[in-house]
């Protein structure tokens, strides 16, 4: 393996207990350019081309309070496969927050579980004192990659193949854009939304494939709403209202307190994709941090994705003093998401909702070539219990409601692992599971394909990574048609 080393950045964290500041959550602070990557078993497949980029949250500076691993500065770590050869290369994403601390040498905004008082300069997004790491989600689109934070950021872009800086999008609007824009492979829009704590609360937008804003307009909700994901079918956006936000009266004194407001249903904006009036349903009260795929089939838009049970759970009993609120939050075996089906019947404006898997699953994926069309197949991840971390696959067949399942070695956790179709792909699940490893036994990262027909029988390639990766929450697939400059 052939490693560049860039000139390191500044950096003030000093070592602590935190649990989200050690193990497989220890923040990288090391930028490279690895090519010759070594192959640790199987082969590269020739019929995989394009770029997996994985997001991830590295604390660069000693933390103002209590840290958050939602806080740390967002870094992309990309693997290129192109004729059965990879490389690899990371950056920080250069982000108006992160370039200030670097010149500063110190943190000067505090995170997710402080005072907002903290802050030592004005903040981003619908919270309004948190720097923007952009460190949650990373999409491509218009040929470029766009990383995104939860709180509504800028959204940043990067050349997807060099990851050289490009700034912030043009077209993001003042409130931002929230973690999870969609992109539309079929029709090469972007769909986005954003929250905020001013009327009208949310909003709806579509960029063009030339990546120019062509549409925005809002969905007026009662008041401030903390929706994370949206969804598309082929002539809707699917936007949330649910009832799990801040308490309003804590808010009126800026202080950031998510509770479940009892009495309250989910409710569902299936705004027109082109603009228009949302058509709104109501469903089960819940709290869905991810949702998967959207269509439409005769009179009905489905909308699959992980129905929470326990969207606010109770501390944790077992963890650290001080970190039971953190904990329980960033604990899918607190939260309990299920794998579910949302029916909107557009003659009768009735929902009905039906369960898919009483497991614990969350953070999934499918094939994108499907994205607001009738799929059949869903790769969710499975995590360990207390951690926000990934320890296997579950393959969940749609059609027949049969699963398969891969779990990892004790103490190796994955990364967001999106679908990559094989080149020439016939089949809806022809294609490859493409994920990043941390391995806490050997403190190494590799970079694993799993057959997406036979996840079952584990990783067909592993490829070493030139350093340990730090945890985070998402990564994209971005096939070599999509790498094409608008
Ligand atoms: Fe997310």
């Amino acid at each position: 393996m052939q490693i560049e080393r860039l000139p390191p950045v500044t950096t003030s964290l000093k070592p602590s207990n935190h649990p989200y500041l050690n193990g497989a959550w220890t923040p990288l602070h090391e930028e490279v350019n690895a090519t010759e990557l070594v192959v640790l078993s199987g082969t590269i497949p020739t019929d995989i081309d394009g770029v997996y980029l994985r997001n991830t949250e590295n604390q660069v500076h000693e933390p103002l309070g209590r840290f958050h691993p939602f806080d740390g500065d967002g870094m992309i770590h990309q693997i290129e496969f192109r004729d059965g050869k990879a490389s690899y290369r990371n950056r920080y994403v250069r982000t108006r927050g992160f370039e200030a601390e670097q010149e500063a040498g110190a943190s000067l905004w505090g995170g997710l579980a402080d005072p907002v008082q903290l802050a030592k300069r004005p903040g981003w997004g619908a919270h309004g004192s948190l720097k923007d790491s952009s460190s949650t989600d990373v999409v491509v689109h218009a040929g470029k990659a766009l990383s995104t934070f939860y709180q509504c950021g800028e959204g940043y872009r990067l050349d997807p193949l060099t990851l050289e800086q490009e700034g912030v999008a043009a077209w993001v609007p003042i409130d931002g854009i929230s973690a999870h824009p969609k992109v539309d492979e079929a029709t090469g829009e972007l769909l986005f939304f954003n929250y905020s704590k001013h009327a009208p609360y949310l909003h709806f937008g579509v960029v063009g494939p030339d990546n120019r804003l062509k549409h925005y307009q809002a969905v007026e909700t009662p008041g401030p709403r903390l929706p994370h994901d949206m969804a598309f079918s082929a002539n809707y956006a699917i936007l949330n209202d649910l009832p799990v936000f801040w308490d309003a009266e804590l808010l009126k004194r800026n202080i950031h307190v998510v509770r479940k407001h009892e009495g309250l249903k989910s409710r569902f904006a299936l705004v027109p994709r082109a603009g228009g009036e949302p058509i709104w349903f109501e469903a089960e009260p819940t709290y869905v941090l991810h949702w998967l795929n959207a269509y439409e089939e005769g009179d009905e838009v489905i909308l699959d994705g992980y129905f929470q049970e326990d969207p606010v759970p109770e501390p944790h009993k077992d963890a650290l003093p001080g970190f039971e609120h953190m904990m329980a939050f960033l604990d899918q075996a607190c939260l309990k998401p299920r794998l579910h089906r949302w029916r909107f019947n557009l003659k009768t404006g009735k929902t009905t909702e039906q369960r898919l898997d009483d497991r614990t699953l969350e953070f999934g994926t499918f094939n994108a070539k499907y994205a607001g069309r009738k799929y059949r197949y869903v790769y969710s991840t499975t995590a360990e219990p207390g951690w926000f971390l990934f320890n296997g696959f579950v393959k969940s067949d749609l059609e027949t409601g049969a699963s398969t399942s891969f779990t990892l070695p004790k103490g190796v956790y994955a990364s967001e692992s999106p679908f990559a179709p094989k080149i020439g792909a016939v089949d809806e699940d022809d294609g490859y599971l493409v994920s990043f490893l941390m391995d806490e036994n050997t403190g190494t990262s590799e970079c694993v394909l799993l057959d997406a027909k036979h996840i079952e029988d584990g990783p067909v390639c592993r490829i070493a990574l030139p350093h340990k990766i730090c945890s985070g929450t998402h990564a994209v697939w971005a096939g070599r048609e999509m790498l094409q400059p608008a």
